[in-house]
């Protein structure tokens, strides 16, 4: 089958970008590579690298440009219009840039020195990192993860085209489908025309199984789709939450409906902005549909509760192609005796059982399995077994 018998294009309305190297050009650009000046990549680097070579940021054909980069930071556009939040760059210092050349390839290896990839040199660039993670995070404080993320990086931006001829090495979970082209393969074999995706970077509770089972009544399937790049060091491992989707989706899911996917990126905390990134890159996976709920992809005090949810309205629905699914607070209530929200249930929060995730990890550590109005208690003894096994 065609790509264009998917129920959605790519981001921008093209097709899928597919910058991996054909099997049978792999070892001449590998001899190649190995004769050109080499960039490392960290760790996020590479989740970027894998992002960007399997289509899931298409339509970015490589790290940004000057002119990508400005618009996305300052108005969440790419150059040629197309919505984008946050820029997608390669770091390096000056001493680095100094020594590269516009126009030429330059070849992408990891930490120990294994080279991945080329990429055409198009472009070279300085920035201001701090006005980057104020305009992208709302502030520059080392308190905020993903701010600290991008102070951290160098000023320089190398720019351009990448060919990825090796596996990015230390992928984990392959046996779930982690790549747009076999999820929407994944997609197309099911039947499924209307497809839900779940972000996800934290153990899964009652509540993500309330607003994932609510959109999974209007649409035909729904892809749980953990992030499983770097998070913050306190988030739990994302194996352990893998494990507690697997019996999640075994136990408690119907299987021709509910698929569990990987998501390869890391974790930003960009509230807002994240959740557009996160709702694009989800219609690159083939998914027509994405769940926002309380305080999407926050963290601590940074951003309002349904920040994330009004940010779409800077959008048009057409130039998004992927339809926003909104949740409210969601909880157990004692008096309504199962799950409800701030939009359907009228008592009070007396009534409700809400947990900070604080809580909930104080909890774990002390040995102590939630309740089980807030964590299934199978899910709930992987947690605390985990926790006592990281100890
Ligand atoms: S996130 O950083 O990936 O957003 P998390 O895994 O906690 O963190 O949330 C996954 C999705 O569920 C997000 O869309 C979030 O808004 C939503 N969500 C989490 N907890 C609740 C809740 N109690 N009520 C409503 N939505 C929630």
């Amino acid at each position: 089958m065609s790509m264009r018998e998917d129920p959605i294009t790519a981001h921008g309305g093209g097709e899928l970008i597919d910058l991996k190297a054909p099997a049978s050009e792999q070892a001449s650009l590998r001899t190649r590579a190995a004769t050109l000046p080499v960039v490392t990549l960290n760790a996020r680097d590479l989740a970027d690298l894998e992002m960007l070579a399997t289509g899931a940021f298409s339509p970015l054909t490589g790290f940004m440009g000057e002119a990508d980069y400005k618009r996305s930071r300052d108005e969440m556009r790419l150059a040629s219009g197309v919505p984008w939040s946050i820029p997608i760059t390669l770091a390096v210092d000056e001493a680095k840039a100094h020594s590269l050349k516009v126009g030429t390839d330059i070849a992408l290896a990891t930490q120990d020195g294994k080279v991945l990839a080329t990429m055409k040199l198009a472009e070279i660039y300085k920035v201001d990192r701090h006005a980057e993670a104020k305009a992208v995070f709302g502030t520059d404080e080392d308190a905020h993860p993903g701010a600290r993320n991008v102070t951290s990086m160098p000023p320089y931006c190398l720019a351009g085209r990448v060919t990825l001829f090796e596996e990015i090495p230390g992928r984990t979970f392959l046996e779930f489908p982690r790549e747009p082209r076999q999820t929407r393969a994944a997609f197309r074999e099911r039947g499924w025309r209307k497809i839900v995706a779940f972000q996800t970077r934290n153990p899964t509770h009652r509540a993500h199984e309330y607003i994932q089972k609510a959109a999974l009544e209007i649409c035909d399937g729904i892809m749980i789709h953990p992030l499983v790049g770097e998070t913050k060091g306190d988030d739990v491992p994302a194996a352990v939450r893998m494990e507690t989707y697997k019996v999640l989706l075994d136990q408690y899911y119907p299987k021709d409906r509910a698929m569990l996917g990987v998501f390869p990126a890391h974790m930003r905390y960009g509230g807002p902005r994240e959740a557009i990134l996160h709702a694009i890159v989800r219609r690159n996976y083939g998914c027509t549909h994405f769940i926002v709920g309380r305080d999407h992809a926050g963290v601590g005090n940074y951003y309002g509760s349904y920040d994330a949810q009004k940010i779409f309205d800077r959008f048009k629905p057409e130039e998004m192609g992927i339809t926003p699914l909104m949740f409210e607070n969601t909880f157990y209530c004692k008096r309504c005796n199962g799950m409800a929200s701030f939009k359907t249930c009228p008592h009070t929060d007396e009534d409700r059982l809400i947990l900070s995730g604080t809580k909930v990890r104080d909890m774990l550590r002390a040995g102590q399995a939630p309740p089980p109005e807030f964590t299934r208690p199978e899910l709930a003894a992987i947690l605390v077994r985990a926790m006592k096994e990281s100890k």
